[in-house]
């Protein structure tokens, strides 16, 4: 019969095929100890000389790492530890040989890594990230499917500009001019409110970012809840709740997977709501009392945001930024038209800005000033403005980035390693 590693466990004592892939091998003369690794987990497999084949035996030496194999055997318990399991071989057949794989249990340099990503992506450390990154995005869409939330498709061609003008992708468009790959699809979530209530887009977007930092990548993933009838303070709420439930979702989940990758989970254990709510002013204060040097009404930089972050022990929430440097989009605060109600999610240890979002313009003529001001083309936003002629409503919505979340939750050091191939400045191979 064949079956999975990770169901392995089953089968004690029974005959059972699986198939896989040649992770490490040792031996010690009479015995062989080939490790497999088939997707859902990694076994030893142990072969003794005189109890196979000729042949087996021969075929088992010859396995190269990453040799991909299909191995019968019984099942046998450790006798001392629960959960690991090894399978004595009786019969074994090379499926693909695998000569000089490069990539060999010693130290490699990132560069070099990244370079054989497509080889890289089998490593046991490289596998687990892949599982938590999966699993969050599992835990997204159905924190927002419990809600009654609708998922919207926003396109990734368009014809304007949504976070400023500096990082757009362009491309031809037949007769029509240009195209724009999406920076973000939440002009059209805000039209999937009006007609849904409560939606959210997720998919890739494309920031061209020149910026070679560790939180930057050009194509990543975002999610963007948009909520009619809800403000900056409903937002604020949103954004608490779906932080708590994705990493208690992911803790107990990826016990394993985080162990794999080294994370201290205790950090993230404290990851409950209240998340602290700080406004832009009070976080100004913090980098001052930290004798960083701030220049009041910019808009905080990597450094300042770790500073202000490392003051806490969870999420914090800065809100009401100054409009000037926030988009467009941004409903000005009526307390201090100075400010945006804007709200960044700063993630703990030194992890930055994770989430950004804000209560929406919802008045026509406030919103024509802001484009023109911008220098973007009514003409391209007349559909955008039309929700504010037909039934506007105040509306908030944010977006999540999941790169920047998987890095955090998994404590990366940098987002490359977040996303199957990564897109950067410098690199677009594999
Ligand atoms: O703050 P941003 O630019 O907000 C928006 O795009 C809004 N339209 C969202 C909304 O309100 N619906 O981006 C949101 C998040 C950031 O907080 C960050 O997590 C991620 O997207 N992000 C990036 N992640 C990786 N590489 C980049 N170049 C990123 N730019 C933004
Ligand atoms: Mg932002």
């Amino acid at each position: 019969m064949v079956v999975y590693i990770n169901e392995i466990f089953k089968y004690v004592g029974q005959e059972v095929t699986l198939r896989g892939w040649i992770y490490n091998k040792r031996s010690s003369g009479k015995i062989q100890f080939p490790e497999l690794r088939d997707g859902t987990g990694i076994i030893q497999c142990v072969a003794v000389k005189n109890k196979v084949s000729e042949e087996v035996w021969e075929k088992i030496d010859r396995s190269a790492q990453e040799t991909s194999v299909i191995v019968t055997g019984i099942v046998n318990k450790h006798p001392k530890y629960d959960d690991i399991y090894e399978l004595e071989i009786t019969n074994y057949e090379i499926v693909g040989e695998s000569k000089d794989y490069p990539i060999t249990p010693k130290e490699h340099g990132v560069d070099f890594l990244m370079e054989n990503r497509h080889l890289w992506l089998r490593s046991k450390r490289q596998t687990a990230i892949l599982r938590v990154r999966h699993r969050i995005i599992k835990a997204i869409r159905d924190f927002f499917d419990n809600k009654g939330f609708t998922l919207v498709d926003a396109p990734i061609l368009t014809p304007n500009a949504c976070e400023g003008t500096s990082t757009l992708f362009e491309t031809k468009y037949f007769d029509l001019g240009k195209a724009y790959l999406s920076q973000s699809g939440q002009l059209y979530a805000e039209a999937a409110a009006m007609a849904l209530g409560k939606v959210y887009t997720f998919g890739p977007t494309f920031r061209a970012e020149k910026s070679k930092t560790r939180r930057h990548l050009t194509e990543f993933w975002m999610v963007e809840p948009e909520v009619a009838f809800a403000d900056l303070n409903d937002n604020m709420d949103l954004a608490e709740e779906f932080l708590e439930y994705i990493v208690q979702t992911v803790l107990k989940d990826c016990k394993k997977e985080l162990e794999t990758i080294g994370r201290d989970t205790s950090k993230l254990e404290k990851v409950k709501r209240p998340f602290p709510r700080i406004s832009y002013d009070e976080a100004v204060k913090i980098l001052n009392q930290n004798n960083i040097n701030f220049e009041y009404g910019n808009d905080f930089g990597g450094t300042d945001e770790t500073v202000i972050s490392s003051q806490f022990d969870r999420p914090v929430m800065v809100h009401r930024y100054p409009a000037a440097v926030k988009a467009f989009y941004m409903k000005r605060d009526p307390q201090d038209p100075t400010k945006a109600l804007a709200v960044d999610v700063l993630a703990p240890e030194g992890y930055g800005e994770i989430i950004g979002g804000s209560q929406r313009e919802d008045d026509y003529d406030i919103l024509l000033e802001r484009l023109r001001e911008h220098n973007l083309s009514e003409d391209f936003f007349k559909w955008y403005l039309d929700l504010r002629k037909y039934g506007s409503v105040p509306h908030s919505g944010f977006g999540l980035g999941v790169e920047r979340t998987v890095a955090w939750i998994c404590g990366l050091e940098h987002v490359r390693e977040t996303i199957p191939f990564a897109r950067m400045i410098y690199r677009i191979y594999p």
